[in-house]
């Protein structure tokens, strides 16, 4: 016969008072314990609570705490002609504030005659896009400053001529040589523009809702936003600048419509920076601040309506159809997500 050995815990009869004194406190105990467990528990939700209300997926923007006489001497340069050969063409040409930092066409006409090769990017909030140009060639404001220059094919000079065209201007000589000990050199010229454009953050309503202002923004633009979350937008489009921090293939559920003989430069993509067949029709994902303010839309500027973009994205990317009420909210957020450069820093 098997007995059940596991024999229940059983109290002494002969408990004495002490002992019961004993039992109660201890249990007094517990039940303390356990309460301000609770209370810790309750304590610690609230407050995770509140870190993931402070980490929704969008972080804020801000202007910059100082202007600082690097950002004047760069916002000097980026709207002056003196950089390019017939000067003409400023950087401000083809990145007009009045149009979110970006140009109205589809494409630009470059120096060499030739259209760009894409739609020209908007100037504001680069710090946050981690990698710069719709192939996500250039790793910094800088180097793509450089490449910019060097090409030609934008201003025309090369970096020798526009250091010695800017020698020659005693007002940038004198403002050179207070803040940099080099004076005028290829390099501090790119360190003055890229801490100028660093410095063109856009603060918008959607910032202000971010940071507890609950009226700055419409309700349809707040049911925008969780839709925005809901439906996966923000799996690519994320980060401070919702966007500007992935390679992603347009197309990645529907094929994009891609002829595989029309090879064109422009629907290749980031193939044109590495070679890799993996990279054809990949871009980098595009930030959408300001992006209200920017049409035509796309890497090639094929897409003249904000409505149009959603669906399409909404097609390629997700692999489903959005109902056009959806797409009207979608819009409504995004349209929050505008707002312009600190007033010192415009022209
Ligand atoms: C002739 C038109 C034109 C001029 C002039 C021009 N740009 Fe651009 N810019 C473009 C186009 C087009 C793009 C997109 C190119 C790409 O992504 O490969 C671009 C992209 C950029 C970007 C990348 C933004 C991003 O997030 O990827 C920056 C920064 C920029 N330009 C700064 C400048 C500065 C600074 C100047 C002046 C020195 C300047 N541009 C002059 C047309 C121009
Ligand atoms: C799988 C990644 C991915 C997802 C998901 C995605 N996008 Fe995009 N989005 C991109 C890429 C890549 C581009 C650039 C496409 C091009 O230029 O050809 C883009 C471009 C855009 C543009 C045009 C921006 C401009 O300046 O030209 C808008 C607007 C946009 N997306 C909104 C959305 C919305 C809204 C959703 C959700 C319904 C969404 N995206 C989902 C990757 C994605």
């Amino acid at each position: 016969m098997v007995r059940n050995t596991a024999k229940p815990v059983i109290t002494r009869s002969t408990d004495t008072d002490n002992n019961n004194l004993y039992r109660r406190t201890q249990s007094l105990r517990q039940r303390v314990f356990q309460l301000t467990s609770l209370i810790w528990i309750l304590v610690l939700q609230l407050v995770l609570a509140g870190v993931s209300h402070a980490r929704e997926p969008v972080s804020a923007v801000k202007y910059p705490e100082k202007i600082t006489p690097e950002m004047l001497l760069g916002k000097q340069l980026f709207f002056d002609p003196i950089l390019s050969e017939d000067r003409k063409t400023t950087c401000a040409s083809c990145h007009q504030f009045s149009h979110g930092g970006s140009f109205p066409d589809a494409t630009t006409l470059m120096y060499n005659g030739q259209p760009s090769r894409y739609n020209s990017s908007s100037v504001f909030n680069l710090s946050a896009n981690y990698i710069l140009g719709w192939e996500g060639q250039f790793s910094s404001i800088a180097q793509q400053i450089d490449a910019l220059v060097t090409k030609k094919t934008v201003m025309g000079l090369s970096w020798n001529e526009i250091t010695a065209r800017l020698q020659q201007h005693s007002e940038y000589r004198q403002r050179f040589d207070i803040i940099y000990p080099e004076g005028i050199t290829r390099q501090t010229v790119m360190h003055a523009i890229a801490t100028y454009e660093t410095a063109l953050t856009t603060p918008s309503p959607f910032d202000a809702f971010q940071q507890g202002d609950n009226g700055a923004i419409s309700e349809d633009a707040k049911l925008g936003y969780e839709l925005f979350k809901r439906y996966g937008c923000i799996s690519c489009h994320q980060g401070q600048n919702i966007g500007g921090n992935l390679l992603q293939k347009i197309g990645v559920i529907e094929p994009y419509t891609y002829d595989p003989n029309d090879r064109s430069q422009a629907s290749l993509g980031r193939y044109n920076t590495t070679h890799n067949e993996a990279d054809i029709q990949v871009f980098r994902v595009p930030s959408l601040r300001n992006v209200a303010d920017t049409p035509p839309y796309f890497h090639d500027g094929s897409v003249s309506t904000l409505e149009e973009a959603v669906s399409l994205m909404s097609k390629h990317q997700l692999g489903r159809e959005i109902p056009s009420s959806d797409i009207t909210l979608i819009v409504a957020f995004l349209q929050s997500l505008s707002g312009s450069p600190h007033p010192t820093l415009i022209p």
